[in-house]
């Protein structure tokens, strides 16, 4: 009877440590995977001083020409499967303004959040997206400035969630005078607290 017992008994208790090592080491493995492989940075510097023309004329000179960046931000906009949300204190450039009229078009869930002051310059594509019917929300006229530049992508995905933030303005200016920054991530955490304030700005602006 005892060792009948016994032997399964034995197995069980040498084999279950092995499977919980196994099963962590995995885990770990894949929120590595996750935290580090989807992170790219852009740097907007001196180098990109000729890139103007090159934004202008869809020509791309180099991996860190400034067209190659428009390309990866058109890239990352054209992946949105169910939401766009994109708060940005300055938007002059027509095709980031086309990609964003196409994802409302096919559905998507564009939502854009924008400076009120910057908004009433000419340049500026958010009085055009509004009249495509695109939700725009701008902060009352008090002197602040909506000064966030970041999108969010399919945020209330876990997995294909995405986001890009930094201090580029959505401008010919910002891509290639200005030294300026862009991230894009897809880990979770920082995806997260952006879109509670993306929400709660939402909920609190007209
Ligand atoms: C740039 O040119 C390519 C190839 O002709 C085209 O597919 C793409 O839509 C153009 N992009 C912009 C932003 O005009
Ligand atoms: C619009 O903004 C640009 C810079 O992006 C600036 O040069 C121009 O003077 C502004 N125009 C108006 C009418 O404010
Ligand atoms: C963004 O664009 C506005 C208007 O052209 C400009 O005044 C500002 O310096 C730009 N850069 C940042 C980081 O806001
Ligand atoms: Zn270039």
């Amino acid at each position: 009877m005892f060792s009948k017992l016994a032997v399964p008994l034995v197995i069980s208790i040498s084999v279950t440590p092995l499977i919980l090592v196994l099963y962590l080491k995995n885990r770990r493995k894949q929120k590595q995977v996750k935290d580090t492989d989807c992170i790219k940075c852009i740097f907007i510097t001196a180098r990109n001083s000729d890139c103007r023309n090159h934004l202008m004329n869809n020509y791309t000179c180099s991996p860190s020409c400034s067209m190659t960046y428009l390309i990866e931000i058109l890239k990352f906009l054209k992946s949105a499967k169910q939401t766009i949300s994109l708060c940005m204190y300055m938007l002059t450039l027509d095709s980031v303004y086309e990609t964003l009229v196409e994802a409302h078009n096919s559905a998507i869930n564009v939502r854009v959040i924008a400076d009120s002051e910057m908004s009433r310059n000419t340049s500026s594509k958010i009085i055009s997206l509004k009249s495509k019917g695109i939700p725009v929300k701008m902060q009352p006229l008090d002197g602040s400035l909506m000064h966030h530049k970041f999108c969010l992508i399919d945020e209330t995905d876990v997995l294909s969630g995405k986001l890009f933030f930094g201090s580029t303005n959505l401008t010919l200016q910002g891509l290639s005078s200005n030294w300026d920054q862009i991230i894009f991530t897809n880990k979770y955490s920082i995806i997260k607290r952006f879109s509670e304030e993306f929400e709660y700005l939402w909920q609190e602006l007209n």
